[in-house]
C-alpha cells in the first residue's frame, strides 16, 4: 500500500497501481505488465534475427560512441518499455556480435539452446540465490543433481563434489586456490583460512603449459603468489605439455630452492584446443605430491560425446576440474563448474555466517551451497543446463559436439589443400589456426598482412574470425563453435580472407 506521506510525490495520472506496475509479484496488472513486456522483448530479439543476416554490422568503435555520446543513463519520469526497446535496437542491438551467426568463428562463444533461453525467462523472474536453501530450495537439489552428473561423466570417485561457477576464471581460481591452501594445509603448522600464507609462500610454482590460459596468472597474481610462481611448460608440436619438460622444470625450480605446489593440465587450450596427455601428468603430479588441476573449460563438453570423450582421459585422476557449460554445452553466459575428487577440499574455504548459513544448520543437514563458492549471491545458472538436458538429451548434445569436431578437422583439411595457407594445427577439438601467406619467400610482412585481414573482416563484418600469436608471429584462429555451420560457409569465409589478403597487397 502506498504510504500517505509519499502520495503527493505521484503524478497526476500515476495511481498507486499504475506505479508499482514495474515490480514483479502477483498483482492482476502487473502480470499483465510482465506478460506483455517478455512479448515486446521477444519481438524486439525476433526482429534482431531477422534483420541481421551478418555476425556484424561493421559498425566503427567512433560510430558506436557518438551514438552513446549525447545520452544520458538517468531518465527522470521514465518512457515506455516499447520506447526503450526501439531505442537499444539503435544502440545495442543493431550492432550486437552474433554468436549464433554461422560466420561467426572467432572466440569460443557458443550459439545457445532455445530451452536455455525458457529458463533463463524463469532464472530471473523468480530470481532465487544459490547461497543457502532458504533461498533457493529446490534450486539446489537441481544444482546438485547436475553437479552429481558431471562429476559422473568426469568419473571422480563417491566423495566428490562441485558447484556452478561464473566461468572458466572463477573455476581455475578455486583450483588453485585450494591447491594452495592444501599445500599449506599439509606441509606448515598454520591454517591458511586463518593465518593468511607462510613467508614461504613467495616460493610456490604452479606449472603448466606455455599455451594454458592466461587466467592461471592472474589468478595466481590474486592468491598472493604473483604471477612468476606460474611455470610455462615447453609444448610438441601438437601443442601439448611435453611431460619431460614438466619434469625437468620442476626439477629445476627445487634445485632453484623453489617449492611445487601443483601442475595444471589443460584440456583443450584456447587457441589449438589441444589437450595436455593428462594421464602422464597425474602422474608427475602424484611423483612429486602436488595438487592436479584439469582446465577443461574448453574441452569439457566432450564428456557429452561418445566418439570423443576419451580424449579427456585422466581427467579423473586430478585434484580438481574446471568444465565451462557456456562453451561446449551450449549455455548462455554464464555457466560453468568447478570440481573436486574430495569433498573435504572445500573445508579451506568453507565459513559459517551466523546471518545466512549457520553451524547449526549445518548440523541439522540443511544444504547450503555458500559454503562451496567464492560468491554469495549467485544465479541459478543450474537451471539452463538443467532445461537443456532433460529436453533435448544428452545424445544430441553429443552430435552437436560430433558435428563441430568434424567441421574443424574437414576446414583444416580444406585450408592444408590452399597453397596460399600454412596450417598450424590439426584439431583435437575445434580450433583451426592458420595464416595466409600467399608469396612465403618474399620479404612480405606476413604478420602485418594476418592482422590486416582480422581488422578488416571485423570491420566488415560478413565474417568474424580471430588472430592470436604464436612464438611472436601472428596467426589467424576459427573456434567453430556451431554445429549449423557447414564446409560451405568455411570455404566463403577463407575466399573473405584471400580477398581482404589480396587488397592488403593492393594498398601496400
Ligand atoms: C582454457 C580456458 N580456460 C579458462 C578460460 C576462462 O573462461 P571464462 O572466460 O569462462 O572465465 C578460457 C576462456 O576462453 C579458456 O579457454
Amino acid at each position: 500500500m502506498l504510504q500517505e506521506k509519499y502520495a503527493h510525490q505521484l503524478l497526476e495520472s500515476e495511481r498507486p497501481d499504475q506505479l508499482y506496475k514495474y515490480l514483479f509479484n502477483d498483482l492482476p496488472e502487473n502480470k499483465a505488465y510482465y506478460q506483455k513486456s517478455i512479448n515486446q522483448t521477444v519481438n524486439a530479439v525476433i526482429d534482431h534475427l531477422e534483420t541481421r543476416s551478418t555476425p556484424y554490422s561493421g559498425a566503427s568503435v567512433d560510430q558506436i560512441r557518438e551514438r552513446f555520446s549525447r545520452l544520458q543513463a538517468e531518465h527522470p519520469e521514465g518512457n515506455s518499455l516499447q520506447i526503450v526497446l526501439e531505442e537499444l535496437k539503435e544502440l545495442y542491438l543493431n550492432d550486437a556480435i552474433s554468436f549464433h551467426n554461422t560466420k561467426y568463428v572467432a572466440h569460443l562463444n557458443c550459439p545457445i539452446l532455445i530451452p536455455t533461453l525458457a529458463a533463463e525467462v524463469i532464472i530471473s523472474a523468480i530470481n532465487t540465490s544459490m547461497d543457502t536453501w532458504d533461498q533457493s530450495a529446490g534450486g539446489t537439489f537441481i544444482e546438485l543433481k547436475l553437479i552429481e552428473w558431471t562429476l559422473d561423466k568426469i568419473g571422480y570417485p563417491e566423495n566428490a563434489d562441485g558447484v556452478f561457477t561464473s566461468g572458466g576464471t572463477q573455476s581455475n581460481m578455486m583450483g588453485l586456490l585450494l591447491a594452495r591452501d592444501h599445500f599449506i594445509s599439509n606441509n606448515y603448522s598454520i591454517d591458511p583460512g586463518m593465518d593468511g600464507l607462510p613467508a614461504e609462500a613467495t616460493k610456490f610454482r604452479i606449472f603448466c603449459s606455455e599455451v594454458s590460459h592466461f587466467s592461471l596468472k592472474k589468478n595466481a597474481a590474486l592468491l598472493g603468489l604473483g604471477q612468476n610462481s606460474v611455470v610455462s611448460v615447453a609444448v610438441n608440436d601438437k601443442y601439448q605439455m611435453d611431460t619431460e619438460a614438466l619434469e625437468e622444470a620442476i626439477i629445476k625450480e627445487k634445485s632453484l630452492g623453489n617449492i611445487p605446489i601443483a601442475v595444471v593440465g589443460t584440456a583443450g587450450t584456447t587457441d589449438f584446443g589441444s589437450i595436455d596427455p593428462l594421464y602422464a601428468m597425474a602422474a608427475v603430479a602424484d611423483q612429486y605430491k602436488i595438487w592436479f588441476h584439469v582446465d577443461a573449460a574448453y574441452g569439457g563438453g566432450l564428456i557429452l560425446s561418445d566418439k570423443h570423450k576419451e580424449k579427456l582421459k585422466g581427467i579423473e585422476l586430478s585434484d580438481s576440474a574446471t568444465i565451462d557449460y557456456h562453451k561446449t554445452f551450449f549455455q548462455p553466459v554464464s555457466s560453468s563448474g568447478f570440481f573436486m575428487r574430495d569433498k573435504s577440499y572445500i573445508n579451506y574455504i568453507k565459513y559459517h555466517a551466523d546471518y545466512l548459513n549457520s553451524k547449526e544448520q549445518e548440523e541439522e543437514g540443511i544444504p547450503n551451497m555458500v559454503k562451496k563458492s567464492i560468491q554469495t549471491t549467485r544465479r541459478f545458472d543450474a537451471l539452463k543446463l538443467w532445461v537443456s538436458l532433460r529436453t533435448m538429451g544428452t545424445q544430441r548434445l553429443g552430435q552437436y559436439i560430433d558435428d563441430i569436431i568434424e567441421l574443424a578437422q574437414r576446414t583444416s583439411l580444406m585450408l592444408r589443400n590452399r597453397a596460399k595457407f600454412e596450417v598450424l594445427n590439426h584439431p583435437e577439438i575445434s580450433a583451426v589456426v592458420f595464416r595466409y601467406n600467399p608469396l612465403p619467400n618474399t620479404k612480405t610482412d606476413v604478420c602485418a598482412l594476418n592482422a590486416y585481414i582480422r581488422k578488416s573482416m571485423f570491420d566488415e563484418g560478413k565474417a568474424l574470425i580471430a588472430s592470436t600469436k604464436v612464438e611472436g608471429k601472428v596467426y589467424l584462429k576459427f573456434t567453430l563453435l556451431n554445429p549449423v555451420t557447414q564446409l560451405s560457409d568455411m570455404q566463403e569465409i577463407v575466399d573473405h580472407i584471400e580477398r581482404h589478403g589480396h587488397n592488403y597487397f593492393i594498398k601496400n
